[in-house]
């Protein structure tokens, strides 16, 4: 079987490979031929770990490869994965212009029957309307099938979540189109649920909101265990040893960020208003989240009495560790923060950059962390790099003029880096 991935961002290209992997032949379509020639040539647009070797490895073996050109690509595939993103729009809903160019492509050059999936998370009742868009853009009739089949990988650990993922979703309403998923995934143990279209859209945004639910669940107790001499890693520790309540997606911290928990939750507000539906717990972990950076910069101000001309360093501006993505980001709003209160900032990161026209006098990204550290009166950690829990922070010390540490995601040993000298906070930590 051929596969068609159309889109080659972050889903596209790790869902491309692990077919490729699994033994199938994948072709890449994106309209942007600097990305197409980019990957055709070995390289990665984003960084992510351990994508790299396997694109190589691919276009070596010949089981995969990148085009532009939509006519031949869509023509030679047996199933076709729509991978395209769906930014918000000014509502907040999910804009599906580019999941409409596609099916449009497809419709216009397919000439027998496919299996057309879609991986992007799409409102509730989008696999209907790309039926509508496939058949109106044929000129003859052909059939083909639609399935929902979201994805669940996170940035950082894309290769391995799509590798092993805890669930495979399946929306769809044809046997054939089943039993085509189901050859496709057989080499990989995880469970198959089949379940209607509307039902697999719907799983997807309700398991990020849950888990977007579970954080901001955290970090506003995490602003309550402050008060109470009480160190909320070790309550989440203690709940997440509960089965039902389960480890994960309890750390507190500054915030969550990403392209997808903010879009998905502000997507479903949008649709539940559609329905005539109230989601008020999500419209709470909105205001959780966006007030959860703000809350720690109040308290890390007082602690160091002003951040007016204090050289601060920001350490790890990616929204998590392991990609270069600074989308919805809380450093962002952090450095907007600062630059604001008058402090001069050095940002430091293993891998993502900001864009050169936010830089400044006031506002320098550096290679080093010891050029970050240099002279520096406070750190501000945001986002859990093992760059930074590596670091030699007794070698380091003597490189800071003042040596507050305002750890956003309680990644040090804040006990350790008290005994070394440091004033060290944490997230929800008896201050
Ligand atoms: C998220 C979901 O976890 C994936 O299952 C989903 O496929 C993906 O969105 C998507 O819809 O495409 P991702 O945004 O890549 O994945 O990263 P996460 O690991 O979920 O982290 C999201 C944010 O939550 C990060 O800013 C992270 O720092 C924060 N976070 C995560 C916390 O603050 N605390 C935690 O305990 C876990």
């Amino acid at each position: 079987m051929n596969i068609l991935i159309m889109g080659t961002g972050y889903v596209g290209v790790t869902t491309g490979l692990v077919f490729a992997e699994l033994g199938w032949n994948v072709t890449g379509l994106d309209p942007d031929q600097k990305k197409t020639q980019s990957l055709s040539q070995g390289e990665l647009t984003f960084y992510e770990p351990g994508l790299n070797t396997l694109l190589r490895e691919h276009l070596q073996s010949g089981r995969i490869r990148f085009t532009s050109e939509p006519e031949m690509a869509v023509r030679d595939s047996n199933i076709i994965f729509l991978c395209v993103g769906t930014p918000s729009d000014r509502d907040g809903n999910a804009d599906l212009q580019f999941i409409r160019q596609a099916s449009e492509s497809i419709g216009r050059y397919m000439q027998e029957y496919k299996v057309i999936a879609i991986k992007s998370t799409v409102p509730i009742g989008t696999n209907h309307k790309l039926s509508q868009w496939i058949t109106n853009a044929q000129t003859v009739p052909v059939p083909f099938d639609v399935v929902s089949n979201p994805e669940f990988l996170r940035e950082g650990s894309a290769l391995h979540d799509a590798l092993h993922p805890d669930r495979i979703i399946i929306g769809c309403e044809s046997d054939h189109a089943i039993d085509v998923m189901k050859t496709l995934y057989e080499k990989i143990q995880s469970p198959f649920f089949v379940t209607k279209p509307k039902t697999a859209e719907m799983i997807k945004y309700a398991s990020n909101a849950f888990l977007a639910t579970k954080i901001s669940y955290v970090n506003e107790l995490s602003r309550l265990c402050e008060n109470i001499e009480v160190n909320i890693s070790d309550v989440a520790e203690g709940m997440g040893m509960d089965h039902r309540i389960g480890p994960h997606f309890l750390r507190a911290g500054i915030g969550y960020g990403g392209s997808c928990f903010p879009k998905d939750i502000n997507a479903m507000l949008y649709m539940a208003k559609q329905y005539g539906a109230e989601l008020s717990i999500l419209e709470k972990v909105i205001h959780v989240n966006q007030t959860q950076y703000s809350h720690y910069l109040k308290i890390w101000e007082q602690k160091l009495g002003t951040f007016r001309d204090k050289k601060i360093a920001i350490l790890g501006i990616s929204f998590k560790p392991d990609t270069d993505d600074l989308r919805e980001a809380p450093s962002i709003s952090i450095i907007e923060h600062l630059l604001e209160s008058g402090a001069a900032i050095r940002v430091h990161d293993p891998a993502a950059k900001l864009p050169p026209d936010l830089l400044s006098e006031q506002l320098l990204q550096v290679d080093l962390l010891e050029e970050a550290l240099e002279q520096c009166d406070a750190i501000i950690l945001c986002s859990e790099w093992e760059h930074y829990k590596k670091a030699d922070w007794t070698r380091l010390k003597a490189l800071m003029n003042q040596h507050f540490v305002f750890d956003g995601r309680n990644v040090l040993d804040g006990n350790q880096m008290t005994i070394l000298g440091y004033h060290y906070y944490g997230i929800g930590r008896h201050l």
